[in-house]
Formats: C-alpha cells, structure tokens, sequence
C-alpha cells in the first residue's frame, strides 16, 4: 500500500432510500469527521465510534435518534463494535440512551462480557452515566403506524414493505494499519419485541479478525444465518476484499437475501455491496471522499 494507509467507509443501511440527498448529507459529515480524526492520529477504533455515533444523532438512519419502533411501539436498539485483534463489545434491545455504539464500545474496554441485553444493558449504561434519552421520533411512529393501517400481520410476511431498514456501520483502517469497525441499528419496523438482529451478533453483522473487517446491514434474521460478516472476513484470507464482498453477497442473493456489506481487508483494499434496490455508503480513502447512494447490485 503506497502514501497514507487511513480510510473509512460507512453504510447508512441497504433497502430503499426514500431522502436519498438526507442520508447522502448524513454520511458525508460522518465520514468526514471520522477522517479528520484518523488524519490527527486517532485509532481506528475512535474513528469508526465517532463515525457512527453521527448518525445515531442524525434522525434519517435508522439507529440511535429515529430507530424503527417494535409493534409495541418500543425503540429496542442492537450495536456492536470489534477491533480485528478479537475484542468485541455489544448491545442488543437496548432502550432509553441516545447513543447505543458508545454503550457497546463501554461494554469491550469496561467489562469482561461480550454483549449486554434489554433491562441488563439499559441499567449499565445507566450507571455508567449515560443519561435517560427517548430516541423516538414523530417519523418513526409515523412508520409504524402506517404498518399497522396496512391491517396485515405486523411480522415478516411483510418484510419486503419494511426495508427501509438504514441500519448504519463504519469500518476504519488506521494509520497503523489496524482495522476496527462498528455497526448500529434501530431493527425492523413492526418486529416483535425482543427480537435481535445481526448488528450486534459476532461474526453476523459485525466481524473484524486479522485478514479484514466488515459491517453488514439489512434482512438480520438471513444475515445471521449466513454469519455473513464472518464469512467475507474468511474470505478475504485468500481474496481481495472486493472479491470477497461479491462472493459473500452473491449467496446471500441465491437465498433471496436483502442484505449489504462494507469493509476493508488487512492489506486496505475496501469494499462495499448489496443485494438491495439500494444502498447508501460512501468512502474517503488518500483524502478523497467517494459517495453513493445507489449503486451496482451485489
Ligand atoms: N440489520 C438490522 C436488523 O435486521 O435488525
């Protein structure tokens, strides 16, 4: 790799876009302050927290502020963050804090557990001293209600309808040339309560290991069942990050799939893919930023 190995890529999530120049908007400012910060020495860690913790605030992804509600009505809230030396800290159903990534990221360097759920998660962050925050906006009841006027099962037969999932991930190489990468989402409108998805699940939605490091985004229920992050980082031992990201997505595609994928492999090639109509994502790598928000099916 020749000049500065830094860069990061991120995803606002896969499905439809329906403010495609919103979520364009919300990941220009997210990778470009997680680039500042590589740029001032930063780990790819801070870079990739940083990245996403912008878009939790920003109500246009589903994450954080503006999360998909559960068919109670609840916003349960699933992250994860890993570094590609094995550490790893989660997340899932989460409630009532503003930034679910800043909680899992407390969960890697404070504890020695992998992943916190629901009441147990909630009263950490609590103690830790995240403040009570409702996440819950005009839009996402909005979402949830139009769902429940559709009068049909709230659930997965209507899972088509409900992929404006934009579930948001970074991935960061540093200028050592060490990977790390973070994944955060609101879930699936309509779901029921209780229910994880592959954001914050090891390997799933959220993998890093010594020949690369990716975040996935969309179906969370398939995405878990292929382990698909886990399965391009494999991949990219013996491939090419781009080759490998294509592999993964293509079988993702032959099991009907609806699913996207960011990352970077050990060597700093990047990737990126979907089996979606859409995907926002957008990169900046040698100081310079790349942007998409639609783009070549995986
Ligand atoms: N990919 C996010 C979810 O299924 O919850």
């Amino acid at each position: 790799m020749r000049g500065s190995p830094i860069g990061i890529i991120c995803h606002g999530g896969a499905g439809t876009i329906n403010d495609k120049q919103a979520a364009a908007e919300g990941l220009e400012e997210a990778i470009g302050q997680s680039y500042r910060l590589l740029r001032q020495s930063a780990d790819a860690m801070q870079a990739v927290v940083a990245a996403v913790r912008i878009m939790e605030d920003n109500p246009v992804f589903n994450c954080g502020t503006g999360s998909n509600l559960t068919v109670e009505g609840r916003a349960e809230m699933d992250a994860a963050v890993m570094t590609q030396d094995g550490r790893f800290g989660g997340v899932c159903c989460i409630t009532d804090v503003k930034n679910p990534i800043l909680v899992a990221e407390k969960v890697m360097t404070e504890t020695d557990h992998l992943l916190l759920c629901g009441s147990g998660a909630v009263s950490f962050a609590h103690k830790l001293g995240f403040e009570e925050f409702d996440v819950i906006t005009e839009r996402s009841r909005r979402r949830l209600e139009k769902l429940r006027q559709d009068g049909k099962s709230p659930y997965f037969p209507k899972l088509e309808k409900m992929m404006n999932s934009g579930t948001v991930g970074a991935v960061a190489i540093d200028k050592h040339v060490k990977l790390a990468v973070a994944t955060s989402s609101g879930g699936i409108t309509g779901r029921l309560p209780g229910r994880i998805g592959d954001s914050a699940i090891m390997g799933a939605g959220t993998y890093a290991g010594p020949s690369g490091a990716v975040s996935c985004t969309g179906h969370g229920e398939l995405v878990i069942k292929m382990m698909l992050a886990k399965d391009i980082v494999e991949r990219m031992k013996t491939l090419p990050a781009s080759i490998a990201v294509t592999l993964g997505l293509s079988e993702a595609k032959r099991k009907k799939g609806m699913c996207g994928a960011v990352g970077f492999d050990a060597r700093g090639g990047l990737c990126f893919g979907h089996t979606t109509k859409d995907m926002a994502y957008g990169y900046m790598v040698a100081d310079r930023l790349f942007m998409f928000t639609k783009g070549k099916k995986g």
